[in-house]
């Protein structure tokens, strides 16, 4: 049987029939604002609550503003000790990005330790690739050598700007064994935008197909298991 690896948000991993897979590759999809970096920091979390070690690398937000994030959900980052790797790159800088993700990672999992490692947003990974098929090459190798590292991968993308439902380069949902999707809601007689969430796909596992209301609070994410949008 195989071992599945708690994400950390009660509802979601319900719906992931209890976690996703140990050393799988898990996309969170979404456009901006919709979580994917809450979701990311819980999953996280959950990993460090757990005393594993958790490579964290960020994209887009700089560490200081992350750490400001985590301080304010109140999590004792001390008590992490070092087992917390929390780094930047910046994705201007093409070379050092590249050569960080695809030839250091994979050393820094091994020489750490590290259980689970999350990439928030690789969209801005994919972007540098500039031409589409080397993109999907590279994209393909990366996570091929990722899958040999005795980790459990989280991916967030950015959605494309024509199509909201997929990743930003339509690659993540290819390249993942499971796919949440973040959303808006805004139906029509509704006075407020709402969240939801959905298991897209999950290789070799059974999941709930269910659209669930979710919520950001300041201190965890709530998923509405018995609450129904449609
Ligand atoms: N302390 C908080 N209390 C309540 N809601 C919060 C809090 N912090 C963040 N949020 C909600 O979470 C949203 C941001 O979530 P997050 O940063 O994870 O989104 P994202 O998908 O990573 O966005 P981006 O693509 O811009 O990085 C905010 O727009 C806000 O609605
Ligand atoms: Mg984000």
């Amino acid at each position: 049987m195989v071992s599945r690896v708690k994400f950390g948000v009660v509802g979601l991993d319900a719906m992931l029939s209890g976690g996703v897979l140990e050393k799988s590759v898990c996309a969170i999809v979404g456009t901006y604002g919709t979580g994917k970096t809450m979701f990311a920091l819980q999953f996280a979390y959950e990993g460090l609550s757990r005393g594993e070690k958790v490579i964290y690398i960020s994209l887009d937000e700089r560490e200081e503003l992350l750490r400001a994030t985590i301080a304010q959900k109140g999590w004792d980052t001390e008590g992490f000790g070092d087992r917390f790797y929390l780094l930047r790159l910046d994705p201007t800088d093409f070379n050092l990005a590249i050569s960080s993700i695809k030839s250091e990672l994979p050393a820094l999992i091994r020489s750490t330790g590290a259980s689970r490692v999350i990439i928030d947003p690789i969209s801005l990974f994919e972007g540098l690739f500039v031409d589409e098929a080397v993109r999907r090459q590279e994209m393909f190798r990366f996570v091929e050598v990722m899958r040999d590292e005795a980790c459990t991968l989280v991916l967030t993308s950015e959605t494309d700007a024509a199509n909201p439902d997929g990743s930003r380069y339509g690659l993540a949902e290819y390249l993942a064994d499971t796919v949440v999707l973040l959303r808006y809601i805004r139906s029509p007689g509704l006075t407020e935008v709402h969240l939801a969430l959905e298991v897209v796909k999950m290789r070799r596992s059974a999941h709930s197909r269910e659209i669930k209301p979710f919520e950001i609070h300041e201190d965890e994410i709530t998923v509405y298991s018995e609450a129904s949008l449609f």
